[in-house]
């Protein structure tokens, strides 16, 4: 009996069951595949029967009992349910990077994704596991609707989370707020409309994306944290621009009726893909252009680093977005139909909005102008007509990197929702 070959050996000392000897038992055990053997030497007379009922318990084999030089050696062999031995995460050593900016080492979260990359199929019974965690078995179905990396985990993500986190501002302090001065009573009342519709499209793109988070399988964690950051940013984007409407007296502007018919058409999909797709490609991907237009024509310091700080941060939005619909059409032929139809079901629903929300038509073409003198309003309309072709432009350039043909880019853009949104 006594050569029976152990894989590992422990040394418990005079520790009783109940006193610290599973600490040392545990681990060892855990460090064996199912029918391998462990060897516990003991010189505590309390654990000789206690362990070996431990082991029926837990279904591990206690298969002999033998003196060694007076002290006890207890035969284990690991029993076949418990947590599976899987990959020993202690394996592995993330790289540290020395950061450009502050020269310090950083650990970033894209070298987490190379250490530990996305399954291709997530398993719902593991629950909120974090990915790389060996999991008992028996623990319940979570219901998690995202359980494909195709479809909702492109490989950039976690780098667009690492620049996410590094890039956050502040909206109290990081804007020369005290440069703004009263302007000229029309131009005042054109910024307050233009922050108000800003914040407004700036909600949707705060609660789509919230839909989402919930359904997607903590295997791919690292979608839902960017998308955490995303509505962080959203956050202080309402934030910011609400207070650049009131901080010079020119106060909310008008909600339209056309808005809100437009973002609420973004609730509908039930599909992430889907809705990243109208969300982020086509609406986040327009006001990129839109909010250039706010930096170029703004009256002053405080506007132009409002627009380009929200431009920065949605540029990381809209980046999520093409990759993610450029990795999941790439994998899956039918999503350019599936795509192509959720546009076009979109504009049916809004067939009878058939221009800009007067409103902000009229506040852009102020801000360009500059004042509400005739000239200048010529000046600013020119440029408002500019800032509608920009925008088509830039929505085909992005829809055919996320992987569209030129004729259907032309197409869906030609669909896209007058609400900019
Ligand atoms: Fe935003
Ligand atoms: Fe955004």
């Amino acid at each position: 009996m006594t050569d029976t070959p152990a894989a590992i050996a422990v040394d418990t000392g005079d520790l009783p069951l109940g006193g610290g000897l599973l600490a040392i038992v545990r681990p060892a055990l855990d460090r064996l595949a199912h029918g391998g053997v462990l060897a516990v030497l003991s010189s505590s007379r309390a654990a000789r029967d206690d362990l070996s009922t431990w082991c029926r318990i837990e279904r591990h084999e206690h298969s002999c009992l033998t003196d060694e030089n007076g002290r006890d050696r207890h035969l284990i062999t690991r029993g076949a349910l418990g947590v599976p031995r899987g990959v020993r995460e202690h394996d592995v050593t993330l790289p540290q990077r020395v950061d450009p900016l502050t020269g310090r080492p950083r650990i970033t979260s894209a070298d987490v994704l190379a250490a530990a990359p996305f399954p291709a199929r997530a398993d719902r019974s593991t629950g909120l596991a974090p990915r790389g965690a060996r999991v008992e078995p028996g623990g319940p179905e979570y219901p998690f609707a995202l359980v494909e990396r195709d479809r909702v985990a492109p490989p950039e993500v976690a780098q667009l989370f690492d620049q996410a986190t590094s890039s956050q501002w502040d909206a109290s302090r990081d804007i020369p707020w005290g440069d703004v001065r009263p302007l000229h009573p029309a131009l005042e009342a054109a910024i307050g409309q233009v922050m108000t519709f800003l914040a407004e499209n700036e909600l949707s793109a705060l609660y789509v994306p919230s839909r989402f988070i919930a359904r997607i399988h903590p295997a791919y964690a690292e979608v839902a944290m960017f998308l955490a950051t995303q509505m962080a940013d959203e956050a202080r984007h309402i934030d910011v621009f609400l207070k650049r409407a009131r901080a010079a007296g020119g106060g909310l502007g008008v909600s339209s009726a056309t808005s809100s018919r437009s973002l609420l058409s973004l609730f509908d999909p039930e599909d992430f893909t889907e809705a990243s797709f109208l969300l982020s490609v086509l609406g986040e991907g327009t006001f990129l252009d839109l909010l250039r237009y706010v930096e170029e024509h703004a009256p002053d310091a405080a506007t132009a680093e409002i627009a380009r700080r929200t431009r920065v941060d949605e540029a990381r939005h809209v980046h999520f977005g093409v990759a993610h619909v450029r990795h999941a059409l790439s994998t899956d032929e039918a999503l350019h139909r599936r795509l192509e139809d959720a546009v076009r079901r979109r504009a049916a629903t809004l067939h009878d909005l058939a221009s800009v929300p007067a409103p902000i038509h009229d506040a852009l073409t102020v801000l360009a102008a500059g004042s509400d003198e005739p000239r200048a309003i010529a000046r600013g309309h020119e440029r408002y007509r500019a800032l509608l072709d920009d925008m088509h432009e830039g929505r085909i350039k992005r829809l055919i990197t996320a992987g569209f043909s030129p004729e259907q880019a032309q197409a869906l853009s030609d669909l896209h929702t007058p609400n900019f949104m």
